[in-house]
């Protein structure tokens, strides 16, 4: 019974078209009328913390199978809420305000639960995050359209959004087929605000997958040996193998950039409290604080600063970071590749990873502290000898079953 009324609720509500990638929604009001029509692309990019507390990204898109319960169209607000995969929801709310309309926020909430997206996740909490969109003074009868990509930023995560077609309110039953542009889809003649232009003949192929240009792929940058020395005559006290590689996200690019160690100069301290390592290459600074707390020390602060190709420059920084960590008097080492989410819009990726930042005797390294990355290599043995353990055991008991059962045989005979 509650099943039936259920799937006559979800029929009322009307159902999910697949198009070219978007997803698209037709919303009903209580009298099975259409009132709010939708077809949006969107993509995010999450960090998250794992549990071997590393920040990861997760990049998914919007699936075009999306449900829309949730969703609701009254007078004078409206509400679009897609929810999609395990527990992942994205809503924008409407206002109408006379001859216009508006989305005031976007909701994204998702479900940290799920494995598939994000692997390894230390929280299993479903979070959310509120952004304010600009689609403001949209004619009332009209479809809101947006071809041009339109990202949208907050703590850890990137929204991106982009063949957006929607007409909150709906008077008479049927979408309108004049459309209100968003100022990035006009010619780029200084209009002041968006306007309504003339009726398009068909509005759905408008859903054509934007270009995606990819991004050149770098080769592995060259690893570099960096030291300081308190002074001339001294051997190091502060020594540090790696090869890097900064990836910047500006507006809707995102470039990467190899450190080249052959036009790096080095420069830094060491300090009992601090000590900080800077790299100046070309067009790029990167400057690396490391802090001692008595026993264990990590790298407290990132401060990169680079020339991107666009002739932009820009200066990310981040001073509560937590990472290699290790016993002062031993060194941190990392191997495998590994990247870490400086900012929402700076990353940084290691290969080769050797420091040493205090503590360091006769200008060579001590023992390393392997990253977890690493350690695998040393946990596959034990997981090996557990199996076989596991293996002895099963082979006992067997043997100890078998020899019962033809015990109780001879005993029915
Ligand atoms: C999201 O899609 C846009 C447009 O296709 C693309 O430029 C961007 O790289 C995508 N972002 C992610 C995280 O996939
Ligand atoms: C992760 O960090 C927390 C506190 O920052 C610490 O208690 C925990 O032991 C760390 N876990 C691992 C696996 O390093
Ligand atoms: C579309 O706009 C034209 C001119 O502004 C108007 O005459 C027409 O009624 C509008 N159509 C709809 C469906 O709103
Ligand atoms: C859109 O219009 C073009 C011609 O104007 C037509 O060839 C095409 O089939 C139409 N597409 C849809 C989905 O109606
Ligand atoms: C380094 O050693 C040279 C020769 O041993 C000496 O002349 C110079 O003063 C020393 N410099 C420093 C900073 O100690
Ligand atoms: C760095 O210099 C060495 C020798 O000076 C050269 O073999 C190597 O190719 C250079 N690497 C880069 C990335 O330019
Ligand atoms: C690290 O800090 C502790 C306490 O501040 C200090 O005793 C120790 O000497 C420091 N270690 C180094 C190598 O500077
Ligand atoms: C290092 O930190 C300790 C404890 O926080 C403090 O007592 C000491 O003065 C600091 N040393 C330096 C050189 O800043
Ligand atoms: C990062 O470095 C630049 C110069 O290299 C400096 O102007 C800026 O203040 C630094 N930012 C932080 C947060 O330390
Ligand atoms: C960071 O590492 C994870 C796991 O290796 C990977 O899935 C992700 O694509 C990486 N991020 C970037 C920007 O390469």
């Amino acid at each position: 019974m509650f099943r039936h009324a259920a799937f006559a609720l979800l029929f009322a509500f009307g159902c999910v078209i697949h198009l070219s990638r978007g997803a698209e929604v037709n919303v009903t009001d209580k009298d099975g009328k259409l009132c709010l029509y939708a077809n949006v692309m969107l993509n995010f990019s999450v960090s998250y913390e794992t549990s071997e507390n590393k920040t990861m990204l997760a990049y998914f898109d919007l699936p075009s199978d999306v449900m829309f319960n949730g969703s609701k169209c009254d007078n004078t607000t409206s509400i679009l809420k897609l929810n999609f995969g395990a527990g992942h929801s994205w809503s924008m709310n409407f206002t109408l305000n006379g001859s216009t309309y508006q989305a005031d926020s976007i909701t994204f909430s998702y479900n940290l639960n799920d494995s598939t997206i994000f692997p390894n996740s230390s929280l299993t909490d479903t979070l959310s995050v509120n952004v304010r969109p600009h689609i403001t003074d949209v004619s009332t009868d009209t479809s809101y359209s947006c071809k041009s990509k339109e990202t949208f930023q907050s703590d850890s995560v990137i929204q991106t959004l982009w063949n957006v077609l929607i007409q909150a309110f709906i008077s008479n039953g049927t979408q309108s087929k004049n459309l209100t542009s968003c100022s990035a889809d006009l010619p780029s003649t200084p209009t002041a605000s968006p306007t309504t232009v003339a009726p398009v003949t068909n509005t759905t192929t408008a859903s054509t997958p934007a270009p995606t240009t990819p991004a050149p792929t770098l080769p592995t940058p060259t690893t570099g040996k960096f030291t300081i020395k308190p002074d001339v005559n001294s051997t190091a006290c502060l020594l540090a193998n790696f090869a890097l590689r900064i990836g910047v996200q500006h507006g809707e690019k995102y470039q990467e950039i190899n450190l080249d160690p052959n036009v790096t100069t080095v420069s830094g301290s060491c300090g009992v409290n601090t000590s900080e390592l800077v790299l100046v290459s070309n067009g790029m600074t990167i400057a690396l604080t490391f802090t001692n707390d008595t026993k264990k020390f990590h790298l407290q602060a990132v401060n990169v600063t680079a020339n991107l190709s666009s002739g932009l420059v820009v200066s990310e920084a981040n001073n509560s970071l937590s990472l290699w960590e290790a016993s002062v008097g031993s060194s941190y080492m990392c191997n495998k590749e590994q990247n870490f989410t400086i900012t929402s819009l700076l990353n940084l990726f290691t290969f080769n990873l050797q420091v040493q930042p205090f503590a360091v005797n006769k200008g060579v390294f001590s023992t390393a502290h392997e990253c977890s990355l690493d350690d695998t290599s040393i946990l596959i043995p034990i997981i090996v000898g557990a199996a076989l353990a596991g293996l002895i055991l099963i082979v006992v008991i067997a043997y100890v079953i078998g020899r019962r059962k033809t015990y109780v045989g001879y005993q029915t005979l």
